[in-house]
């Protein structure tokens, strides 16, 4: 059993705990869907405020469904459609505060109001993105961003 514990009362703090548990948790384990369900379930549990953690794969460049905690989602998306799309076509990290006022947002849980996606680039390809959506505005701040970005490279290493 895991029971990695991680306080949330200090934003900076639980990133620096949520990237060694992630660390730990995919070490030595080569398979993709097993560390991106364990890195899933991990992020939902420890971040505060969020309905929704998963993965788009890139697979013939098409935003295909990956492991992910939350409501049943859309299965695939264009790079032309969507935050994720948008996080895959420009390989930069979105963060939108509003995601109704994100053109061409894809709604899979309509409690989702703010949402972060960052790209997972290894040796210069997208392999895919990571979505994490919340029900209240504006979640995202930039210290989330820092943080959950490091998430990122650690999983683009290993994906
Ligand atoms: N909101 C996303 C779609 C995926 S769900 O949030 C899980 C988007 O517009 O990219």
């Amino acid at each position: 059993m895991y029971d990695f514990k991680i306080d949330a009362d200090d934003t900076a703090i639980m990133y620096r705990d949520l990237a060694s548990a992630l660390e730990g948790l995919v070490a030595g384990e080569p398979d993709a869907i097993a560390n991106m369900a364990n890195a899933s379930g991990l992020i939902f549990e420890t971040l505060p405020d969020v309905n929704w953690v998963g993965f788009y794969r890139n697979i013939s460049g098409e935003l295909v469904l990956g492991p992910f905690q939350g409501r049943p989602a859309c299965i695939r998306m264009t790079f032309d459609q969507g935050v994720c799309g948008a996080a895959a076509k420009t390989r930069q990290v979105q963060r939108v505060e509003d995601v109704h006022a994100f053109p061409g947002h894809i709604a899979c849980d309509s409690a989702s109001n703010s949402e972060i996606v960052v790209p997972l680039i290894r040796d210069g390809e997208l392999i895919g993105v990571l979505d994490i959506d919340s029900p209240k505005r504006a979640r995202f701040t930039d210290e989330d961003e820092a943080g959950v970005v490091k998430l990122g490279e650690i999983l683009s290493r290993i994906l």
